[in-house]
């Protein structure tokens, strides 16, 4: 069996061709959906990841405002910025690039973002929203990576999900999913030991450990679905996923590559959130 390649790039673009239609509708209302973007610090990755989603907002007719500060920014400044942006109506969401400096608390800044306008799906209330099922605005790569499956016909009822990492922003929320979804699921994380036979029982494979290309043919059970969430670099310098993709491809009956594959449906969930926000204003 060759595994076929989940083509996160083609859905995400189908996606922003939605969000765009829906912003054109907000338009001739006089409605602009517009992002806020905070980003404290000089971390490389925030800086590409905060360009990306500023760039892509902006190829969708959105507005985004980018609120730049020195990894020395003080937590009270901060929290000063994010009740300017709760109060401001022509800004729908408020994204917090994370991590952010030792000297500010995370939590407390995610607390502070009002909910109706926590586009990334963070906030306590967004949360608890999400795992008890009601409506909120759902984490955008765990989401992302939901609307893949939906889109190649993978249907996650009765299947044996197996998440690899417990963090806030992919790992627990992308079991909370599945179970809402009906699948049986395992959480492994880096304590787990002998991680490879509960991945071996896995029929949908979901990795978000951050360990280049840790996972090979031995972890993987024949015909699984394997979801990479991994931002890693290779030997040579190169992105690559938590995946070996080469010596998995025979074992797997999907895989998304890196990249290509999980990350640009995150920054189309996050797109698809802040106009669902201005949307939600008009309600
Ligand atoms: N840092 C890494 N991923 C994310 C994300 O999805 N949102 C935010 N705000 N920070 C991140």
């Amino acid at each position: 069996m060759t595994a076929k390649t989940i083509d996160g790039k083609a859905v995400s673009l189908k996606i922003k061709e939605q969000v765009k239609t829906r912003v054109e509708k907000l338009k001739e209302q006089g409605i602009v959906p517009g992002l806020a973007v905070v980003l404290v610090g000089e971390d490389s990755a925030s800086h590409t990841y905060v360009k990306n989603k500023k760039k892509t907002c902006e190829s969708l007719g959105m507005r985004s405002d980018l609120h730049q500060f020195p990894d020395t920014l003080e937590e009270a400044e901060l929290l000063s910025v994010i009740d300017d942006l709760n109060k401001d109506p022509d800004i729908h969401g408020i994204l917090v690039q994370l991590p952010l400096p030792k000297q500010i608390d995370e939590f407390k800044v995610i607390q502070a973002i009002d909910p109706s306008k926590d586009v990334d799906g963070f906030h306590p209330v967004s949360v608890g929203n999400m795992v008890i099922g009601k409506e909120a605005f759902l984490p955008c790569t765990p989401h992302g990576i939901m609307k893949l499956l939906e889109h190649y016909g993978i249907n996650p009822a009765g299947k044996h999900t197996v998440v690899i990492g417990r963090s806030n922003i992919v790992g627990k929320p992308i079991g909370q999913l599945m179970l809402q979804q009906d699948a049986t699921v395992t959480y492994c994380h880096s304590k787990t030991a002998d991680l490879a036979s509960f991945t071996r029982q896995a029929d949908i494979l979901v990795s978000a450990i951050g360990k280049a290309k840790l996972i090979d043919h031995s972890f993987v059970k024949p015909g699984a679905v394997v979801i990479d969430v991994g931002m890693n670099r290779d030997e040579n310098g190169k992105l690559c996923g938590d995946v070996d993709l080469a010596d998995v491809q025979e074992t797997a009956s999907f895989l998304t590559p890196v990249p290509g594959g999980v990350g640009p449906m995150t920054i189309a969930m996050l797109m698809e959130n802040t106009v669902q926000s201005a949307e939600n204003g008009l309600l």
